[in-house]
């Protein structure tokens, strides 16, 4: 085949080199228009699974950079004073110079054609090759050509960079945060070769125009950044080589994704690899890696499918759909590692300890949990444990035994949850007329008795009108009050505290209990009338609403008040407002529900002007020791609805109305929604307000196991984390959770001991490899 690489990056000459030791025979041409020793950048940073691959592929190169490559384990962070260190984290570095004369020599010596010094403005240039790589970066004047068939997606993201270097040799990742008069600048640095180390300069755009920085050229920039980390640069000069720039220095991360990755020219193949297909922020320093990888995974292809032109079209599909999942993982990692960086001042770096801040920049990716953490340095870890149970109030010792995040209580108002973890509300559609029973009390009774500090019951109404089914719970007569008390009774004779959450069902009422006529289906019979912020309804077939006058507004205010009130004298110790999920007052915060043009309807503070005096009318009553958290639905996930920087204002109004808690949940709101749903996927919203607006958060979505709590918890993205769909597969998640990683501490019912020590016994056998060993024999 006649293969030209266009562009002599990691990506063009790694594939041409490739292909060249698959077949001799190929006339492959690599076309840059640098000169051979004349490039940008200091050093780049790979994984131990990278070459692990590459050693696969050609030994000899990998051989090469290996034995170039710098090796290091630790993380240093230095901040407001502090400078901390863990270890067990293991990267290598290469110059990427260095990188690239060892693959241009690799090239030359397998009688790969390196041609330098050309610039190429079109593949129509090389009208003989049957496949025309396009490894010209992200800047890609090929893949630009042919825009309509790539459809690349290029955002500008919004902090400025430098990237310098230093003879100063770092012997570990470190990571210095520095506060100006206009706020933080972050610099990322690693050692890449016996004398030189990358320096990383970053803050963001406002802070970098505050100093002037958008008007300095080079010099200035350097005579800047070498005075504000002088500490860690202890004398040591900083210095560029990005001379090829023109203008500022300084750049904004593309991230670039593309819809398609390749396209016939009416000669020959156009494929994009590396930078031109798809970029991944340094923060996670990956960008040469899927370089490589997408050099390796195209010759794999050809080496499986056959290298000859008329299989290129086969062999191209296969490569992009093999790619693909692996580039998005990638780019997801980068994307929550950059978006911490974009974040970094304003959410963290002035609210979070040290320590917190810390274990806060390790866990940035979500990739790397707790017990990640765990098996990279044990000691830091016990020692993180230690520190954060000491902030929790419990009698450390040095060097004694540690309690997960998660286990230790928590204290808000006058109240102590013996735990962070919360049986969330979940409706049962259970009740008749309102009244909790004996369903309702073994249901919730054993969810206490399972573990958890907090036990909400579900979406309690206000109102029979409240309803969202006729099967809902109730709290507007004095006999649901006195079942209510019983229940609650029962949770307190356990550790944990017991939660109610009062809400009314608005537009989404009057529906049939699911496993009769179906979710959110209208009732057949016995149907009442809706009301909501406007009429609009929630599925398009759906009862229309009447829209809310001020009589009606006073009334179902009135009804709350009344509700909170006996929500307290039946004894319950957290009280939640449900202003999510496009029930009632739900309806009022989204701009898609809230169509009124009054003063409860327009911009957010008017939107939010009835669930916040609803809020202060149960305020009033809820005995002031006693919580009260407000449930927020925090991204609508549908063009025009509430974003999360709603979501932080409407936080920012209920915490200065006396909210103590924000429970970050999202969607429901409007029935053709997008969530994008994953692991912990509402986790972000609570880390968010939590840090931004400087309330307490309660995480919720997606959590289903100790590693996924801890880690929340340990970095303060939440201070509770709410659990549903695993409790309702097992009512004591929280016990099992905790004999699962080895915790003892955690009271079981002790009626239920001698179940706590076989439970821990077969697990522990269960993991013990020799025991499994033996069973099989
Ligand atoms: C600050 C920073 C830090 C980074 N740190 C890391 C890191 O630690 N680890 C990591 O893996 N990655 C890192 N990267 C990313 C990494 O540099 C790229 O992802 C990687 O180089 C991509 O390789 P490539 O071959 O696709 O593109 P490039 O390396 O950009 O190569 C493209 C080549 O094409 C040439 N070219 C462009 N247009 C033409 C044309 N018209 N004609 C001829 N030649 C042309 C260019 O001169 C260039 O040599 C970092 C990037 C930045 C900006
Ligand atoms: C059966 C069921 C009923 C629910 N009812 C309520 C409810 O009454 N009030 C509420 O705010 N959320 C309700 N939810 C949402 C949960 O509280 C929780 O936010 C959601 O299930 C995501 O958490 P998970 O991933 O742990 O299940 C319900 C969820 C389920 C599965």
């Amino acid at each position: 085949m006649r293969i030209v690489c266009i562009g002599g990056g990691p990506a063009g000459l790694y594939f041409g080199l490739l292909m060249k030791q698959e077949n001799p025979a190929h006339r492959i041409t690599v076309v840059e228009r640098n000169r051979p020793y004349d490039t940008f950048g200091w050093g780049v940073v790979f994984s131990d699974a990278t070459m692990e691959n590459m050693r696969a592929w050609d030994a000899e190169t990998a051989h090469e950079i290996e034995s170039a490559f710098n090796h290091w384990d630790d993380i240093e962070v230095l901040i407001k004073g502090r400078r901390m260190r863990t270890t067990g984290h293991g990267f290598v570095g290469i110059g990427r110079k260095k990188l690239l004369n060892i693959l241009q020599a690799r090239c030359e010596a397998l009688g790969v054609e390196l041609v330098f010094d050309r610039e190429v403005d079109s593949d129509l240039e090389f009208p003989d090759a049957d496949l025309i790589i396009a490894a010209d970066g992200i800047n890609s004047k090929i893949r630009n050509r042919y825009k309509d068939v790539f459809k690349p997606d290029l955002a500008v993201r919004p902090n400025r960079f430098i990237w310098l270097g230093t003879d100063w040799r770092y012997d570990a990742f470190t990571f210095d945060f520095r506060r100006t008069e206009h706020g933080w600048f972050q610099a990322h640095i690693y050692k890449f070769d016996e004398n030189t180390s990358t320096f990383i300069v970053e803050t963001t755009e406002d802070i970098f125009k505050a100093h002037g920085l958008d008007a300095a050229d080079e010099a200035r920039s350097i005579a800047f950044c070498e005075e504000l980390f002088s500490e860690v640069l202890d004398g040591a000069r900083l210095m560029s080589n990005a001379r090829h720039l023109r203008g500022s220095a300084w750049l904004n991360f593309n991230r670039l994704i593309c819809g398609r990755w390749s396209h016939f020219n009416g000669n020959g193949h156009v494929v994009l690899m590396g930078d031109a297909a798809h970029t991944a922020h340094f923060a996670i320093g990956s960008g040469t890696k899927l370089a490589l990888e997408d050099a390796i995974e195209l010759t794999r292809q050809f080496h499986n499918l056959g290298a000859a032109p008329d299989q290129i079209p086969t062999v191209l599909a296969a490569y992009e759909e093999a790619r693909a999942v692996d580039v998005a993982r990638i780019q997801n990692a980068a994307r929550n590692a950059m978006e911490w960086f974009e974040v970094v001042g304003s959410r963290y770096a002035d609210t979070l300890e040290p320590e917190q801040f810390m274990y806060s920049l390790l866990t940035r990716s979500q990739r790397i949990s707790h017990e990640n953490l765990r098996l990279r340095d044990k000691a830091w870890l016990e020692n993180y444990e230690r520190w954060f149970a000491a902030r929790c109030g419990i009698n450390v010792i040095a060097d004694g035994p540690t309690v997960p995040p998660m286990f230790t209580p928590y204290t808000i108002r006058g109240v102590t949850l013996p735990n962070r973890i919360v049986v969330s509300p979940m409706a049962m559609y259970s009740a008749v007329d309102g009244m909790p029973n004996d369903f309702h009390l073994v249901h919730l009774g054993s969810r206490a008795l399972g573990g958890a500090g907090l036990v909400f019951g579900e979406m309690t109404c206000v109102s029979p009108q409240g309803r969202i089914t006729p099967g809902c719970l109730g709290l507007w007569n004095d006999a649901q009050a006195q079942a209510w008390k019983r229940l609650v009774d029962f949770i307190h004779t356990t550790p944990a505290k017991a939660g109610l959450q009062l809400g009314h069902s608005g537009r989404k009422g009057s529906t049939s209990v699911p496993w009769e006529g179906g979710v959110d289906q209208p009732l057949e019979r016995g149907n009442w009338p809706v009301m909501s912020a406007s009429p609009v309804t929630y599925l398009s077939d759906g009862a229309i609403p009447r829209q809310m006058t001020r009589d009606d507004m006073e009334r179902v205010k009135a009804e709350f008040r009344a509700a909170a009130a006996r929500g307290a004298a039946a004894g319950f110790d957290v009280l939640e407002l449900h202003c999510a999920h496009g029930y009632l007052l739900s309806s009022f915060l989204s701009p898609l529900t809230n169509r009124r043009r009054d003063e409860f309807g327009g911009v957010a503070e008017n939107r939010a002007r009835y669930p916040l005096d609803i809020f202060r009318a149960v305020r009033a009553v809820w005995p002031h020791e006693r919580p009260i958290s407000v449930r927020l639905s925090c991204h609508d996930w549908t063009e025009g609805g509430n974003t999360p920087e709603d979501a932080a204002l409407f936080a920012r109004l209920f915490k200065a109305a006396g909210a103590d808690m924000i429970d970050c949940s999202s969607g429901q709101v409007w029935h053709d929604d997008k969530p994008v749903y994953g692991r912990l996927y509402q986790t972000p919203f609570a880390d968010k307000i939590r840090n931004e607006v400087g309330i307490a958060t309660i995480a919720v979505g997606a959590i289903s196991e100790a590693d996924h709590a801890n880690s929340i918890i340990a970095a303060g993205r939440a201070d509770l984390c709410a659990i549903a769909r695993p409790h309702l597969a097992d009512p004591a998640w929280t016990l099992h959770e905790a004999a699962k990683i080895g915790v003892k501490s955690v009271p079981w019912p002790q009626q239920y001991l001698s179940g706590k020590t076989q439970y821990e016994t077969n697990l522990a056998r269960a993991a013990a490899p020799s025991a499994a060993g033996l069973m099989k024999a």
